[in-house]
């Protein structure tokens, strides 16, 4: 709606008084009603469609000025009542300051620090996931409505595949399976930009905060012996790629409706991310229906000329960028080159353009051009949902949802309160609050270390650092250690990694623990009067098979990098307050898979090279613990309810690729794409399994379904996680846990030039050990 003119004479007093009050508590936004002046022009007419208003807000630009906005700190046109913009602003578990979008100098100080998702995901429960993303959602928009913040474009999630154990970065990742890691971040996407959980309000036009699928594509190394992610070309198969890399981006788009995009800093067979065409705007734009903005990742276009000498010029960068289909550059690069660019002919105005009305739509979007935005549908969002008591007990909630206990026996845990008298916690993860938070953190609400947490159940508790820092290059701690564990009833040692050891920008190079840590674990629970509980703080597996096997070592407990609430959950858990059922998002590899090059892009095994293949579906090595492990305090057990063999009667009229069936009528194959999702719909069933709980204590159970293929081949998956539920089981109860399956998508493999193909036949799907055949008959 166009404001109304109004008299300026009584206005201009009233906006004066009033802009004292706004200097504190209002939000940066456009077409300001109290000022006819601006307020007047077309774009912020709220009745015209998105496009109209965005066209015209390009109209009045000059080439300078349009120039200037393609940098995520976009400065202010004020001739056009048009405020700065940050589009950096970063969520990855919770509202964070890492990016510049976002201080906690006001009213508000911290926000709701989540589980590292890592650890999230390991609930393999989507409702929790969308929680998270909607919590965080409702307080970056209090944060903003607070004055604190001048951007609502958050770069997470990060759904880049943790294809190598080594990488420092796979803590921020949903993990290793395609499946879960796109299910994961279309959860997330929906929960932050204000959708409901299953999507019904489809392609969001107007958006609470704007979520952003990193990094596109093949990204997951960072630094590593002599390779930075600033150079590294990763060679990637279009088999791996159709199957492995981009099914996790294309989901953040399709279903989520992502509203960014950004590119990665390296290369993909030979053309950096940032600047192919066929990525960008082929692939996301064309074929999955991307309508949002992308930005590069941090100073990514100036590497494509200085580092990668893929340009010749800073110009040549700029223009490629530009032609690929790239909105804003994390940087100032395209701010300094892109003029020079235009000039000399390398970059099109009609590329800018195109830029601009994808970076001022989500602006639009966001409802930062319809006037003062505290007066629109989440205006009202105040400061007091910020580390609310419902978002901090969901915090806790995802916490106890995702640890995941890696061994328990004999029945070590959980440990009695009342029967301990005296109690022991020992190591350089037990007392450090900022290590339960992980990388990309803000302040958290509240925070207790383990061992405060544990301390609350066990008055007499006698603290030993074993290890001056989790590097633990000194072993002068030990002795003390082990004395304080020797005079205890029962001793947990918290262990582990840190940022020191894994972060950005620093991948490891070994799997096991750092330093003396696994010395010092081995001398405390050859001391201890009981078996010892070792409880692991890490983003990436570490390989503890020495623990595995050490019956001194009773059980142990893996904690990710677990939020806020971890230290809570974890004690909760200890002492046999929650019952735990998270499960392996990752699969833990033994030291020896360091051998193999980090730089080794390849997800299939290469028999002949030894090469033994990555993550759970191809990797033929052993495993110190496999994906999706996790125990419990109760026992489950699962039977398919559909009759063993179940044949599905596939419409031959269906189309089949000639070229690629074998002729022999039970074994063609099919051409998804060439299928179409009509004829692909036409052969959906369902399965149904029945779980039950066992055991002595109701639970959170996790059901992981599988499918494999009859014959095992270097080419396809061994196995494939199909879908997953989360359900809550009482001691003794059953339920039956519903599966609905699509051939196209879930018994779907990938031909060596990437096309996606199913093929009839017999397929297995698998739950825990039991397993059931369908026959896909044409
Ligand atoms: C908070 O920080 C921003 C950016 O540094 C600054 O502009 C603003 O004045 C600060 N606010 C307060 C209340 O200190
Ligand atoms: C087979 O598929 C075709 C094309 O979709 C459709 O017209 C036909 O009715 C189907 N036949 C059966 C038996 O379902």
């Amino acid at each position: 709606m166009a404001p109304t003119p109004t008299p300026s004479g009584f206005c201009k007093g009233l906006t004066f008084s009033l802009f004292f009050i706004h200097v504190i508590a209002s939000p940066p936004f456009a077409c300001d009603q109290s000022n006819p002046s601006t307020s007047s022009f077309k774009f912020c007419t709220t009745s015209l469609s998105i496009n109209e208003r965005v066209w015209d807000l390009i109209s009045h630009l000059t080439l300078e000025e349009k120039v200037s906005q393609l940098v995520n700190t976009a400065p202010a046109i004020s001739r056009l009542g048009i405020p700065s913009y940050q589009w950096w602003s970063e969520s990855l578990h919770g509202v964070s300051n890492i990016g510049p979008g976002i201080r906690f100098n006001g009213t508000i100080r911290s926000a709701t620090s989540f589980p590292q998702v890592i650890l999230t995901a390991s609930s393999f429960n989507r409702e929790i996931w969308y929680q998270i993303g909607q919590a965080a959602g409702k307080e970056a928009r209090a944060i903003y409505n607070a004055g604190q913040a001048n951007g609502l474009t958050f770069w997470a999630p990060n759904i880049n595949i943790f294809r190598d154990p080594r990488w420092g970065r796979g803590q921020e990742t949903p993990g290793e399976d395609p499946t879960v890691t796109g299910k994961y971040a279309v959860a997330y996407v929906r929960g932050l930009q204000g959708d409901s959980i299953d999507g019904s309000r489809g392609p969001t036009v107007r958006l609470r905060a704007s979520a952003c699928c990193k990094h596109l594509t093949a990204y997951d190394l960072d630094k590593w012996e002599g390779t930075t992610r600033y150079t590294f070309n990763a060679a990637v198969s279009s088999q791996d790629l159709a199957d492995t890399y981009q099914p996790p981006f294309q989901r953040c788009v399709e279903e989520g409706h992502a509203s960014g995009i950004m590119c990665a800093y390296n290369r993909v067979n030979g053309v950096p991310n940032c600047a192919d065409y066929d990525l960008l705007t082929k692939t996301a734009r064309s074929r999955w229906g991307f309508y949002g903005y992308i930005t590069s990742d941090c100073d990514a276009v100036g590497i494509i000329h200085d580092s990668q000498s893929y340009a010749a010029t800073p110009e040549d960068a700029v223009g490629d960028v530009l032609r690929a289909g790239m909105d804003v550059n994390c940087g100032s690069y395209m701010q300094q080159h892109t003029m020079s660019a235009i000039q000399q002919g390398k970059a099109k105005e009609s590329d800018v353009n195109r830029a601009l009305h994808h970076l001022f739509s989500i602006r639009i979007r966001l409802g930062l051009f319809d006037g003062n935005p505290t007066k629109l549908p989440d205006g009202n969002i105040g400061p007091n949902i910020v580390c609310s008591n419902e978002h901090q007990y969901l915090a806790l909630q995802a916490a106890r949802e995702g640890i995941v206990l890696l061994k328990n026996s004999p029945k070590v845990l959980p440990l009695s309160k009342n029967a301990i008298k005296s109690f022991a916690v020992i190591g350089p993860n037990a007392n450090n609050p900022q290590t339960l938070l992980g990388n990309y953190a803000g302040p958290p609400c509240n925070i207790l270390s383990p061992l405060q947490a544990l301390q609350r159940y066990v008055k007499h508790t006698q603290f030993a650092h074993g290890c001056d820092l989790v590097a633990c290059t000194s072993e002068a701690l030990i002795d003390e250690a082990v004395n304080v564990a020797r005079a205890a009833d029962h001793v947990v040692l918290v262990m582990g990694l840190d940022q020191s050891q894994e972060r950005e920008e620093l991948d490891r190079v070994s799997l096991s623990l750092p330093g003396h840590q696994e010395r010092l674990i081995t001398m405390v629970s050859q001391a201890a009067k009981k078996p010892v509980v070792l409880v692991l703080l890490c983003g990436g597996p570490v390989d503890v098979s020495f623990a595995k096997r050490n019956s001194k070592i009773g059980a142990m407990v893996w904690a990710g990098y677990p939020g806020e609430a971890g230290g809570t959950a974890l004690a909760e858990i200890i002492f046999g307050e929650h019952n735990p059922g998270g499960k392996l998002p990752m699969t833990w590899y033994p030291e020896e898979f360091t051998k193999i090059p980090m730089t080794n892009m390849r997800m299939r095994p290469d028999l002949n090279s030894g090469y033994p293949g990555r993550t759970y579906r191809f990797y033929r090595g052993r495993e110190v613990f496999r994906y999706g492990h996790g125990l419990s305090y109760s026992t489950y057990s699962y039977e398919f309810l559909s009759p063993a063999i179940t044949p599905l009667y596939l419409n031959l009229s269906l189309y089949r690729d000639p070229s690629l069936s074998n002729q022999d009528s039970e074994h063609l194959i099919y051409d998804i794409d060439q299928l179409g999702s009509e004829a692909c719909d036409q052969v959906q069933f369902s399965t149904t399994v029945r779980v039950r709980n066992s055991g002595q204590m109701d639970g959170q159970h996790v059901v992981l379904l599988f499918s494999r293929p009859p014959v095992v081949s270097n080419d396809a998956p061994k196995r494939q996680l199909v879908d997953f539920k989360s359900v809550y089981l009482k001691a003794g109860e059953m339920r039956e846990v519903h599966f609905e399956l699509r051939p196209c998508e879930h018994f779907a493999g990938t031909l060596e030039d990437g096309r996606r193909v199913f093929e009839g036949g017999p397929h297995y799907l698998m739950v825990g050990n039991v397993e059931r055949l369908v026959i896909l008959v044409a």
